[in-house]
């Protein structure tokens, strides 16, 4: 009997499979489509600091016609001094805050509902300030983890590595302070030091990393002069840059590991669990399907079984890490080393 169960987050999955968060995971019908394939667990749909100020764009609109943007209507106040600057900044911005999260606290109270599966929460930030609000609401609303993507560009001229760093772990700090649920950090790989960073990360007391944000990539039309965007859909031979640090990682952080970026079939989910994920994330191979479903879930985990069979073994745990870095026999493998031999043999 095959026993795909893991532990993910403290929670327990009956399968390593997470839909990871994006617009199929943003309202309770498509919820429940996915559910009904019985994947491992959900990440909603991020709320994002964007939609803050989208919020409060609406209301000052209905409220303020003729101003058209956040900015424009917050100094249009200001400089009218309809209210004292404090005053008016605290009371848009806890307006906006509401009517954002009530809709998204709705979302968690009905999937938890409806949802067999662990649902993960997931806020999309890139600032410091003010976050815990959201994250005791989410708490309160019933999510059993939350997710911080933490989308920070490195590409202000201004901060150094320390300055850009510390974000991370201010959030993290700022967050766990009001929250007793799981917190798992999403994060891309722009650190210095992206193995020393992550460790100290998996230290401050988050219960997973989810290895990697897939940034937002420009490309430039050039028979329109435009810049536009990049492919906003994995490959499925994207992989291998998660699957390294998942390996050099695993068994060393702190941590669980949740494996993301082209995922989307079988071979790689076991890929990434024999380096040492805990649970993998898969968004694009969905949108791949067209109409986008979910039946992809059950495919791979038939063809997990049936890996699993062929190699005798019994449950996730058997193999999980096998060839993470701290096991494999040549850990070179996963390190310059690799390059130099693979790049020297090509003539
Ligand atoms: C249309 C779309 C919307 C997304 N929205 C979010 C989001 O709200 N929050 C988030 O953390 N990631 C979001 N992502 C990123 C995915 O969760 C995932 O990290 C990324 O697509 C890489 O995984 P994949 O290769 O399986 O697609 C989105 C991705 C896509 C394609």
């Amino acid at each position: 009997m095959i026993d795909l169960s893991c532990k993910y987050l403290g929670l327990k999955l009956k399968n390593p499979l997470v839909v990871g968060s994006s617009g199929l995971t943003s309202s309770v019908e498509k919820l429940k489509a996915i559910d009904k394939m019985d994947p491992g667990a959900i990440v909603l749909k991020s709320i994002f600091e964007e939609q803050i100020k989208y919020e409060a764009d609406k209301f000052l609109q209905s409220d303020h016609p003729g101003m058209t943007s956040w900015n424009e209507a917050f100094q249009g106040i200001v400089n009218k001094t309809e209210f004292y600057y404090d005053e008016a900044f605290d009371y848009l911005t806890s307006y906006a805050k509401e009517h954002t999260l009530n809709q998204y606290l709705g979302l968690i109270a009905e999937a938890k509902k409806v949802i067999s599966v662990p649902v993960i929460a997931s806020i999309n930030c890139s600032t410091r300030y003010d976050w815990q609000y959201f994250a005791k609401r989410i708490q309160d609303a019933g999510a059993d983890a939350l997710e911080l993507n933490v989308y920070l560009l490195p590409s202000d001229f201004e901060k150094n590595g320390i300055d850009n760093e510390n974000v991370y772990f201010d959030i993290i700090k700022e967050v766990k302070k009001y929250i007793t649920i799981p917190v798992s950090l999403k994060t891309g790989y722009y650190f210095s030091s992206v193995a020393q960073t992550l460790l100290r990360l998996s230290e401050t007391g988050i219960s997973g990393l989810t290895l990697f944000n897939r940034p937002y990539n420009p490309d430039i039309e050039i028979e329109t002069l435009h810049v536009s965007a990049s492919n906003m859909f994995s490959t499925e031979s994207e992989y291998s840059h998660s699957l390294r640090w998942v390996a050099l990682l695993a068994g060393k952080i702190k941590c669980d590991i949740a494996a993301s970026t082209g995922i989307h079939n079988h071979e790689t989910v076991i890929k990434q669990l024999l380096a040492g994920a805990d649970a993998v994330q898969l968004v694009s191979v969905f949108y791949k399907q067209h109409p986008h479903t979910f039946d992809i879930i059950p495919v791979i985990i038939r063809g997990m079984e049936e890996w699993m069979i062929r190699h005798k073994f019994n449950s996730i745990s058997d193999f999980k890490g096998m060839l993470s870095r701290k096991n494999v026999q040549n850990p070179a493998s996963y390190e310059r080393v690799q390059f130099l031999r693979l790049f020297s043999s090509i003539e």
